[in-house]
């Protein structure tokens, strides 16, 4: 029986290696972390994050060939293949600061797996990682190897949250890179074999370790600039009169461009598109590429602008100042069917509209206060390390309100804010949450998922992103 080990249990790890688990029942697979509370979630009832399907899927195998565990060493050294999927963050201080990924947490797995081995083992790497990562990581395992063989392979997991099941279920491809030696093709043919176990051939597609790396980086930036050109045009079309819902649609019907991720927003969020961007910046950076760098920055730059831009309509709108009046924000997760909130654009835009002094209450059907609370309280780029975190500004906690109903989220409120976008949202009862609003009554759609028609039918002064603008706009462009 083959037997693998993956180690980090987060929104990569769990539900990849689940889906290996139940597609596979000849292979035994053991989820491994650090994080004791982690282990105990994947064990309990409630599972550490929510993602429609995992439930299932988990509960058909766990205890049978699924395991999760925090015996990290002996899951480790029983294993024939090791997945590392543990977190890389952009660095936060020294070299590269602000754009490097983190690698201790890969660093540490590799000397621990080092450590351990006592039999040859092909060590995966799942998380995003710079380019040329497998090189360093092989170093480490060869300078340690004791004797024991290690082949590096790169596995990039191209699952998006909230459709990871569906994803991994059908996934467009599963993309493996190796050494172009015997051993490495070698490799390479086991870790194909387990998913060969429900992807067809066709999509199995295998590069050299440093294009698998690369692949992810590329295929992040290639999606974040889809939704980056698409905002810039939003901005346009507020600006002209054109519709940018009309103008993807028509833009995306040209089967060279293709009609998916084309939707304008409040902005990009998740853990993975400003990382890898600011990664392949770095990257390119230190290639004396400079122009390359700086093409790609601008990604992340309109995404910036977007969300600024979003904040300023807010505040000009309603008379220059939001400062001591109530804001609801439905919505605080990154994308819809998901509770992670790293990078989510909820966070720039609440800070923003804290900044002018706003009350915030917010309800995000899936975000707990505590992870809100953080979020709005710690400095940009220390999101990804829960373990330093930061006292909470007071005044953050006094001026945000979480709740758990949009009815209440909306009472008395001055205008609402959607910065994610759930299918509850679609079907509130917007007559009823005009009524205990104070008026003018204003809703800004940061997701483009509202009937606008109906809701300036009921009284509300309307915002789209990207839509034809209320004469207010308008007379309020002029005012700021
Ligand atoms: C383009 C648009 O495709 C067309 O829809 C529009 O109506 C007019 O402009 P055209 O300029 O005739 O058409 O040719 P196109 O096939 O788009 O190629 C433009 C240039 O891009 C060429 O120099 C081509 O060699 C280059 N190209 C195209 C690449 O370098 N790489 C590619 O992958 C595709
Ligand atoms: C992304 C990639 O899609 C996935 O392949 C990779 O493995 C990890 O990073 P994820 O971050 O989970 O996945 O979600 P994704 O669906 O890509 O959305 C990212 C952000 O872009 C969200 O904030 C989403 O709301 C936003 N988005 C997406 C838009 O604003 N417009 C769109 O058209 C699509
Ligand atoms: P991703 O979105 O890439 O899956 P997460 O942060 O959700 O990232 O998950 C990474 C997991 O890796 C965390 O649960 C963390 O505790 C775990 N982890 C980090 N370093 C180690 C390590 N050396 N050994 C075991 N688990 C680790």
């Amino acid at each position: 029986m083959v037997k693998i080990c993956c180690i980090g249990a987060g929104y990569v790890g769990g539900p990849t290696m689940a889906v290996i688990a139940f597609k596979c029942p000849s292979i035994e697979v053991a989820v491994v972390d650090i994080s004791v509370s982690r282990i105990t979630a994947w064990n309990s009832e409630q599972l550490p994050i929510y993602e429609p399907g995992l439930d299932e899927v988990v509960k058909q195998c766990r205890g049978k060939n699924l395991f999760f565990s925090t015996e990290v060493e002996k899951h480790v050294s029983e294993a024939d293949i090791i997945f590392v999927s543990v977190n890389t963050p952009t660095k936060t201080q020294g070299l590269g600061a602000g754009k490097a990924a983190d690698l201790t947490y890969w660093e540490s797995a590799a000397r621990m797996i080092a450590d351990v081995s006592k039999s040859n083992k092909i060590v995966v790497e799942k998380s995003t990682v710079p380019v040329k990562t497998a090189e360093a990581i092989e170093k480490i395992l060869t300078h340690n190897s004791q004797g024991i063989k290690y082949q590096i392979l790169s596995n990039p997991e191209f699952l998006a949250e909230g459709t990871a099941i569906q994803d991994l279920f059908i996934p467009d491809r599963v993309l493996i890179g190796g050494r172009e030696t015997p051993e490495g093709q070698k490799a390479i043919q086991a870790l194909k074999d387990v998913y060969a176990h429900w992807v067809p051939e066709d999509r199995i597609i295998t590069t050299n370790l440093w294009s698998a790396e690369l692949s992810k980086l590329a295929a992040n930036a290639f999606l974040a600039q889809r939704i980056s050109s698409v905002n810039a045009m939003s901005a346009l079309c507020e600006a002209t009169g054109a519709d940018v819902a009309q103008v993807s649609h028509a833009v995306g019907k040209d089967t060279r461009i293709g009609s998916k991720f084309l939707n304008a927003s409040v902005g990009f969020g998740g853990s993975c598109f400003q990382k890898d961007i600011l990664n392949l910046v770095y990257i390119c950076e230190c290639n004396g590429l400079t122009e390359v760098a700086n093409y790609w920055k601008q990604v992340i730059k309109v995404n910036d602008y977007q969300k600024n831009r979003f904040v300023n309509r807010i505040v000009s709108s309603m008379f220059n100042t939001v400062s001591g009046k109530k804001i609801a924000v439905l919505g605080f997760a990154f994308k819809k069917d998901t509770g992670d909130t790293r990078e989510t654009p909820a966070i720039d835009v609440c800070k923003g509209l804290l900044g002018d002094k706003a009350r915030l209450s917010i309800y995000d059907p899936q975000v707990t206060e505590d992870q809100i609370q953080r979020d709005l309280s710690m400095k940009k780029f220390d999101w990804d390390h829960p373990i330093h975190l930061q006292p909470m500004s007071p005044s953050a906690v006094k001026e945000v309100t979480v709740v758990w109903d949009a009815y209440q989220a909306t009472k008395d409120a001055h205008g609402i804010c959607i910065l994610t976008e759930w299918d509850d949202f679609k079907t509130l009862d917007y007559q009823k949450i005009f009524d205990n609003m104070q008026k003018p009554a204003f809703i800004f759609d940061g997701r483009n998922i509202l009937d606008v028609a109906k809701l300036r039918e009921i009284g509300f002064i309307v915002y789209s992103i990207g839509k034809p603008l209320d004469p207010w706009f308008k007379d309020m462009q002029v005012m700021s």
